[in-house]
């Protein structure tokens, strides 16, 4: 009876055992087994170790996204207000056009180039809302690979937004950079930026960040921006925007759309990405837009004919509701009113957490000059904190931002400041 049971025992391990074998078998020979583990996103991947914290006074200085006082979200009055108006109409669910709800890109439109631009009067903007400004980035990328006749590279600023090498190497450009940020003076290095743009082979296209640039916060004065466009109309280079801050640079969107406006002024057929994920705060909604100047309206026809082409096998068309939020603001003058009063309001809070940031930082009788904390703009201050100080900062103090030294000033408030300060402080001195 024993050795029957045993004998039984003995079958079912080798069973159990031949079972886990097949399956490692099966799992050496999985169809994905050399897909290589990826690196985290160098900005997103910051928000899941500061989820992973559990200190409680962590604090999250990663990703550009808006915070209020008390480190809360916030959801701007005038978008829960034209929210309501938007779900108390009961409109439809039906598919966007391609190029999205023309309410939104025709005042999209406006808010860029303003209401009076030309371009908008002559028929000669082409326009298409997109999957907020990443969306737009990758459809402008994709259109320039395919139609712009004198290159296949893009330049980017040194340095730029994390994300904007792998959009346009996935849109089919190589990359290139010029000269940006001059780490010696904690400023722009104008003069290397103007050499590098004028030794790129005539006809090149250049990425500008149209105001408060991600991730230094440093932006070429309005003498200065006058200086690039004359050097990029005398390359005959191609001018292509991205404006992820409208507003939130100085607290007024009209003043913050001087480059792109400018150079359309000049005559540059420019290219323009648009984002409402910040100046709106309609983050996970997904809306934005792009466009292109065109020579006249019967070219406008054939540019749109060719993005329509592109958007639809990338996801047919844009999605309704932050689109029709951000229409209904930008359509009623209350609102719009009310919206250009609370994006200043965001605007004014970060410059006055950059203020406190620097004096407490002087107050500890750090041995650094911190004004650039206060001379930069928009929602990012370039620290000149080294990598292994970043690493400092996350591992001993839970303060968590990119590794290149920048944080989102978005995050700090009246009462993190003084922890910050003092973190900041014993990682640098
Ligand atoms: C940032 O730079 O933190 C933002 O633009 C958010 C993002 O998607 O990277």
């Amino acid at each position: 009876m024993l050795s029957t049971l045993r004998v039984a025992g003995r079958t079912a391990v080798s069973r159990e055992s031949a079972v886990r074998n097949l399956a490692v078998g099966l799992r050496a020979s999985s169809t994905w087994a050399n897909v290589p583990q990826g690196p985290p996103d160098a900005i997103l991947g910051i928000t899941e170790a500061f989820k992973a914290d559990p200190f409680p006074e962590k604090i999250n200085l990663g990703v550009g996204a808006y915070r209020d006082d008390q480190g809360k979200p916030y959801v701007l009055p005038s978008v829960r207000a034209a929210e309501e108006k938007v779900v108390s109409s009961k409109l439809d669910k039906e598919y966007a056009g391609i190029t999205g709800l023309p309410s939104f890109t025709k005042a999209a439109a406006e808010l860029a180039y303003g209401k009076d631009s030309p371009v908008i009067k002559e028929d000669r903007l082409v326009i298409t809302q997109s999957i907020s400004g990443t969306g737009a980035l990758r459809i402008g990328g994709e259109f320039l690979a395919s139609f712009y006749p004198h290159a296949k590279k893009i330049y980017l600023p040194t340095p730029s937004w994390a994300n904007h090498n792998a959009v346009f190497k996935r849109s089919g450009l190589e990359v290139g950079t010029y000269r940006y940020y001059d780490k010696n003076t904690i400023g722009l290095d104008f003069a290397g930026l103007i050499e590098d743009l004028k030794n790129a082979p005539n006809n090149s296209i250049i990425l500008l960040h149209a105001c408060a640039h991600n991730p230094t916060g440093v932006d070429p004065s309005q003498d200065q921006w006058r200086q690039i466009s004359d050097v990029i109309k005398e390359k005959g280079h191609f001018a292509f925007f991205d404006m992820a801050y409208q507003g939130f640079a100085s607290g007024d969107a009209d003043r913050d759309a001087f480059a792109p406006r400018y150079f359309v002024e000049q005559g540059h057929n420019i290219a323009l990405c648009q984002s409402f994920a910040k100046n709106m705060g309609l983050y996970g909604e997904r809306c934005g837009a792009f466009s292109i100047v065109t020579a006249s309206p019967e070219e406008k026809k054939r540019v749109e004919s060719q993005i329509k082409i592109l958007i639809r096998p990338l996801y047919s068309n844009p999605p309704i509701h932050g689109a029709r939020i951000a229409s209904t603001i930008l359509n009623d003058p209350a609102l719009y009113k009310q919206w250009q009063g609370e994006v200043k309001g965001m605007a004014d809070r970060i410059i006055r957490m950059r203020a406190l940031l620097r004096e407490n930082l002087e107050a500890l009788g750090s041995k650094h000059n911190w004004s650039h904390i206060t001379s930069q703009i928009g929602m990012f201050a370039y620290t000149g904190l080294k990598p292994e100080q970043m690493e400092a900062l996350s591992k001993e103090h839970s303060v968590y931002a990119t590794k290149d030294g920048r944080i989102s000033v978005a995050g700090i408030t009246s009462s993190n400041v003084k922890r910050l300060a003092e973190c900041i402080y014993k990682v640098a001195g």
